[in-house]
């Protein structure tokens, strides 16, 4: 069969990326340009500033990828990107992007999910097996999600409020820890230990659902009392709470979900995927439990355009094309809705 290169292209947040992947699974390059810098003077990803700088930088990744790969635009056999969701200014400056690649150069186009993306960072180096169960933690997202067959999700559980990352980031600020946090956070709790034992919000509740935003507000209650109080707090054990609180959480809904539906494979992705705790937790559910447990190497766990080019495969295989003259970015976008 004639090999398939996909050059993709992510950029719904704060990451400018540029990937060609050769039939899903071969990453020839994944060029990441990251704005952190930039925004962690402000405390947190201003949506001005990033679609600013993606404009800026956009043309020079692609051109980068493209070297990388050591592939030229004429064995492109479709230009794949992040639709939504996201910031839509940031998301803009990809898609028109690929619109002006797709309709000059007469290739099929691919509007693809950010998190299917998220969740098929996972088929790059191992295969998605079906029925699987996704545990999806990101800056936006936290959801566990039913992999029926490829490109069909059923999100059977999410957060009420506030997305894993989301509070670690928030936490973190509290620990006058700069943006992003959270892997801050999970640095600095393996120094401590869990002496605080905050509230495990909704962990006994009989669905598959999420609230982090009481825990969050646990921490920064307790961080203010104790300011108040003039008592001296010990920085690592309240981030090693924290991190224990959200993780039982986590795996407990994960646990109940694998033992009431039948699945193959638990995969772990979004950014918080790369969280130390999480990732050994999982690894005992899969002794636990016998499942298999797929987890994305580090570089594919954050924002990427490779795990967009993973999915975008399967969006080709099945012909999901959008039409260059019309597709748009979606700030918000339904998982479900994505269908071969
Ligand atoms: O998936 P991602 O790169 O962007 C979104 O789609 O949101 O996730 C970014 C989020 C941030 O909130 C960041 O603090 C969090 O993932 N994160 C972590 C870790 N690494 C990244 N949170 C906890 N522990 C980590 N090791
Ligand atoms: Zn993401």
């Amino acid at each position: 069969m004639k090999d398939i290169n996909i050059l993709a292209i992510e950029t719904s947040c704060d990451e400018t990326s540029v990937a060609v992947v050769r039939n899903g699974k071969e990453v020839l390059s994944n060029i990441v340009s990251s704005q952190i810098d930039t925004h962690k003077q402000f405390g947190g990803v201003v949506p001005e500033i990033a679609s600013r700088q993606h404009i800026e930088v956009i043309i020079q990744i692609v051109e980068e990828a493209l070297e990388e790969a050591e592939v030229i635009l004429d064995e492109i056999d479709a230009i794949c990107v992040t639709q939504g969701p996201g910031l839509i200014g940031s998301l803009l400056v990809g898609v028109n992007v690929a619109k002006t690649l797709s309709y000059t150069l007469d290739k099929p186009l691919i509007g693809a999910h950010h998190i299917a993306g998220h969740i098929y960072a996972s088929n790059i180096d191992n295969n998605i097996s079906y029925p699987s169960l996704a545990l999806v933690v990101s800056g936006g997202h936290t959801e566990l999600v039913y992999l029926k067959d490829v490109l069909d999700f059923e999100i059977i559980g999410s957060t009420h409020d506030d997305a894993v990352g989301e509070a670690y980031d928030k936490v973190a600020r509290q620990l006058n820890l700069e943006y992003p946090g959270g892997p801050k956070v999970d640095k600095l709790a393996k120094f401590g230990e869990d002496k605080y034992k905050f509230p495990r919000a909704m962990i006994d509740s009989d669905d598959y659902n999420f609230s982090f935003s009481g825990m969050k507000s646990a921490v920064i209650n307790f961080v203010h009392n104790a300011k108040q109080r003039g008592d001296k707090i010990v920085f690592a054990d309240l981030a090693c709470s924290f991190q224990t609180a959200v993780v039982d959480v986590l795996i407990t809904k994960t646990r109940k979900a694998i033992e009431n539906f039948d699945v193959k494979q638990l995969i772990l992705a979004g950014g918080v995927a790369g969280n130390s705790e999480l990732r050994l937790q999982v690894l005992k559910l899969e002794k636990e439990l016998g499942v298999e447990v797929l987890i994305p190497k580090m570089s594919y766990c954050s924002d990427n355009a490779a795990m967009i080019g993973a999915v975008g495969y399967y969006y080709y295989k099945y012909k999901l094309f959008a039409d260059p003259l019309t597709l748009n970015a979606r700030s918000t976008l339904d998982l479900e809705e994505v269908r071969k």
